[in-house]
């Protein structure tokens, strides 16, 4: 899915937080969006995701305003992801749930991703007892198993130990590579934006600086 954002101004209170002319999130990429603490990168993310309606300016999916498909076919993982008070299995299992995905079918695909994950040894844990970087692990995999056309990420391994970033990071590059979906993924790692990237966008102070 490709976001096309046009005049987008977003305030809070008398505060500006965002102005942006132009931008084009590229159909099919993966778009790093990196800037200082405050520079409005979640907040975009939140006005993509349609969580945030409250701004001026037009944001367009494939050249369509947001509705009700559009929403069923993008997800937001927020910095401090919530997960249901049941097992971490019912937590990847639940999208595929709503979208009536029959039960064999739901089950090779959990199976898959925590393995794909490796985090099967948390497939029994409440997923509101999961430490910080855990809960991070299984709101990526829980993301990823319904195949989203648009992926939007907010900063989704900065709890996360080396050993993890790999496996996110081989998997955020697996599922663009495998179903084409879009991604865009604020981080404060340039590194890590290099290593996944095709394109990287800075915010500054609510503004596209290239
Ligand atoms: N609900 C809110 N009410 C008022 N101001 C807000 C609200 N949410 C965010 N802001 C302000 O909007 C600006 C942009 O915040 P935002 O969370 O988008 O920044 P960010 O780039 O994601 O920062 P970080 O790197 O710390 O996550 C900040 O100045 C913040 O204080
Ligand atoms: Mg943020």
């Amino acid at each position: 899915m490709k976001v096309s954002i046009s005049t987008l101004k977003k305030y809070y209170s008398d505060k500006q937080v965002l102005d942006i002319d132009n931008l084009c999130i590229e159909k099919g990429k993966i778009t790093g969006l990196i800037g200082p603490n405050g520079s409005g990168k979640t907040t975009l993310l939140r006005i993509i995701s349609g969580l945030d309606s409250d701004f001026t300016g037009t944001v367009k999916y494939d050249d369509h305003l947001l509705d009700k498909d559009i929403y069923k076919k993008m997800t937001l993982v927020t910095q401090k992801p919530y997960l249901f008070k049941r097992r971490v299995y019912e937590n990847i299992e639940y999208p595929l749930k709503v979208r009536r995905v029959n039960k064999k079918l739901r089950k090779e695909k959990v199976e898959e991703i925590m393995a794909r994950f490796e985090i099967e040894d948390l497939r029994n844990k409440k997923g509101h007892l999961l430490s910080g970087g855990e809960s991070q692990k299984v709101s990526l995999a829980r993301a990823i198993i319904f195949e989203p056309e648009l992926l939007l990420l907010d900063e989704p391994t900065s709890n996360i130990d080396p050993v993890s970033i790999k496996i996110m990071e081989r998997e955020i590059l697996n599922f663009n590579k495998e179903t084409k979906g879009t991604v865009l993924i604020v981080t404060h790692n340039i590194e890590q934006a290099k290593r996944l990237c095709h394109r990287i966008i800075r915010l500054d102070c609510g503004r596209v600086v290239e």
